[in-house]
């Protein structure tokens, strides 16, 4: 992987080293538009040359830097030459406003790349360990100590299927323990780094973690949220203490985080603490279906991609499949994700081998990022991110895929409605993953942010992050955390230098506001069962997302999102609460009828400080 990257890097000063400008007067407007302009060119000539290089090597190994590219755009000194003139000519107050705002997004494009060689190279190792944390076969097994496993897919397994607690509560602390120490010295080379990039770019470290999300916005839609939230997690808990009784779960606590990830390791699995109610064997048995008609990986792509053809996006160049969307060469490791280029036209997608109806729906969100990338090759590199919509962009069209309608339409099940119990049955599975999730995701991105606000001090980060759990989520440890114990959970780590959590958190809230709206235009929109919209083959649909997507980042965030939520461009959760309605009265009169009580009581776990390990022993 090092080799690489220097080669990556020898290009990349090659591509600058052509480019290079004349000094720079800082007050000189003329020079100053010159000097963007030269700057969006040399962007892009390596982003270009970068992906080329890349495709024409071997695809192993090359996934935690196409992971990483976002932020490394460039690891030269030519970039932080670029970065630095920006940051000097924005001190300039030009007479032209946009020249001032496109100096601003040139600025951030540096991102990460600002600290230059050799910091490069000891954050994306760090960023790379953080993210084979859920990869590695070192965990020893239950009572059994000859067995190795990884915490995906093997543990995670477990949690599926297992009915010990005591097992998962194992697998929670071997997990963590084995993990700790190291864990903390590749966070702590992050964070530092992500400290002295916002430094250089002359931003706080809060602003340059925060990036475009908005934690106002955020907390609104916690806020709009939590009867919704308090009413699932008081079903959950009644459900669990039935299941494992008064010893494992306090009917009035908090919930267990090893039970917590059973409920949603357990989602879409026989077994979990919905199937007494509604029971799994009665959800249509999609992976199955797919499995008898001979669909494979790649034909679960091509549909994604009709999906967007049906709407009017320009089809894919059939020379494409095969060289630039492909098969990872080597096997599905961990969660497998997708690795996705596609910060220009020139878009790469390297995707896993796994075919099941989950990728059939994730297919459809990665098949944003190729479509919306390919939509604005005329926008300077500065303008090319797009706020992360294309994000919740996929998230829209995943929740049209899944509707009945859409996948009788496209012949995977016969009739294009589900029964009542059916309906139910799926929504509430559906909803334990969106309101699970959300909450989850706000804690993670809000204690980073107070952690780089200086609210607190790095020792007591675990200490927060428990205190916001049980707070936001109602969730506590399985025991009392000592030490070096630091908890957060496998996901938390992946992408953590671009601040995932807060995308997830993002697109998740976005999609159902994209999807009302989609719904509406696509007349599509039924108050009775909106849950069974599906805007596909409707080209205004298509047409007002393209407007959306064109725009990239040349105008703020709101006047973007607000060329397709007029009325309101910003994060608002009303539309996640109407499409989860139906799930909402469910919950709460089988919470009245078994007297459930909603609210949880406070942890009363002992949390210590983490023990920072010392200086040079990284
Ligand atoms: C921009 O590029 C042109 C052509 O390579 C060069 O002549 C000019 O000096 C550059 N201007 C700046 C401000 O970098
Ligand atoms: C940045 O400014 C310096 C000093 O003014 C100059 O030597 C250099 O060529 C500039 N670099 C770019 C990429 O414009
Ligand atoms: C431990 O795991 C190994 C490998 O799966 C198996 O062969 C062995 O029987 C197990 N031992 C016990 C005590 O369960
Ligand atoms: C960057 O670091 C220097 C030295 O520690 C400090 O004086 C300066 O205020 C920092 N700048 C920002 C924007 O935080
Ligand atoms: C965040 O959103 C709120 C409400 O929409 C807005 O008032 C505020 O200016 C935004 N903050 C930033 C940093 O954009
Ligand atoms: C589902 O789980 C139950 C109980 O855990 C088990 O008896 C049954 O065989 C499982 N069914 C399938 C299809 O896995």
């Amino acid at each position: 992987m090092q080799a690489k990257l220097c080669n990556l890097i020898f290009v990349g000063i090659f591509v600058f080293g052509i480019a290079n400008g004349i000094p720079l007067k800082s007050n000189d407007e003329e020079e100053a538009r010159q000097f963007i302009e030269n700057a969006s060119k040399s962007l892009y000539a390596f982003h270009d040359r970068m992906a080329e290089d890349t495709l024409e090597s071997e695809t192993e190994k090359l996934s935690s830097i196409f992971n990483a590219i976002d932020t490394i755009l460039s690891k030269t000194d030519a970039m932080i030459d670029i970065i630095r003139n920006a940051s000097l000519l924005d001190q300039t107050e030009f007479k032209d406003k946009e020249l001032n705002y496109a100096l601003k997004k040139l600025k951030k494009m540096g991102d990460l790349a600002v600290l230059g060689g050799e910091r490069i190279f000891s954050t994306l190792a760090a960023k790379s360990n953080l993210e084979s944390l859920s990869s590695n076969k070192d965990i020893e097994g239950y009572k059994n100590d000859s067995i190795k496993l990884a915490y995906f897919p093997d543990i995670q397994k477990i949690f599926a299927t297992s009915n010990d607690p005591e097992e998962m509560k194992y697998y929670w602390n071997a997990w963590r323990e084995k993990n700790d120490k190291w864990t903390m010295s590749n966070f702590l080379i992050l964070v530092n780094s992500i400290k002295d990039a916002a430094n250089f770019t002359g931003i706080s470290g809060y602003e340059f973690w925060m990036r475009d999300f908005n934690m106002t916005q955020m907390h609104k839609v916690m806020e709009q949220i939590e009867p919704f939230y308090r009413q699932l997690h008081a079903f959950i808990r009644h459900q669990l203490n039935k299941k494992y009784g008064y010893s494992v779960i306090n009917p009035k606590g908090l919930i267990p985080d090893h039970l917590f990830q059973q409920v949603l390791a357990q989602t879409w699995t026989n077994g979990s603490i919905l199937d007494e109610i509604f029971p799994h064997k009665h959800l249509p048995q999609y992976t199955e279906i797919l499995i008898k008609n001979n669909f494979d990986t790649l034909k679960l792509f091509k549909m994604a991609d009709k999906f967007y053809e049906s709407i009017g996006f320009d089809p894919i160049p059939q020379s494409y499949w095969g060289s630039r969307l492909k098969m990872k060469s080597t096997k599905d490791e961990g969660d497998c994700k997708a690795t996705i280029l596609a910060l220009t036209s020139k878009v790469f997608m390297n995707y896993c081998h796994k075919m099941d109806f989950r990728t059939f729906l994730q297919a459809h969100g990665y098949m944003a990022q190729i479509h919306m990338a390919m939509e604005k090759p005329h926008l300077p590199a500065y303008y090319a991110d797009s706020y992360n919509l294309e994000y919740a962009i996929g998230e829209t069209v995943i929740l049209s895929a899944s509707s009945q309608k859409y996948l009788a339409k496209v012949g995977i099940v016969p009739s294009p409605e589900f029964s009542e119990v059916v309906f139910m049955n799926r929504l509430l599975r559906q909803s334990i993953h969106a309101m699970l999730n959300i909450p989850v995701y706000y804690v993670h991105t809000k204690v980073m942010a107070e952690l780089f606000e200086g609210k607190f001090e790095m020792i007591e980060l675990n200490k927060k992050y428990w205190e916001y759990m049980d707070k936001y989520v109602g969730v506590g440890p399985p025991g009392d955390r000592e030490g070096n114990s630091f908890d957060f959970p496998f996901k938390f780590y992946l992408d953590l230098n671009e601040n995932h959590q807060a995308r997830k958190f993002m697109s998740e809230v976005l999609s159902y506001q994209f999807y009302m709206k989609l719904c509406s235009i696509a007349d599509q929109y039924s108050k009775e069962r909106l849950q069974n919209c599906d805007f596909s083959e409707n080209k205004d649909a298509g047409d007002a997302i393209k407007k959306m997507i064109k725009l990239g980042s040349s105008k703020p965030m709101r006047e973007v999102l607000a060329t397709l939520l007029s009325e309101d461009p910003k994060l608002n959760g009303e539309s996640l609460l109407t499409y989860y309605f139906p799930a909402y009265n469910w919950l709460t009169e089988n919470n009245q009828e078994n007297n459930v009580k909603v609210g949880w009581t406070h942890s009363d776990k002992k949390i210590d400080n983490v023990k920072l390990p010392e200086e040079g022993n990284k």
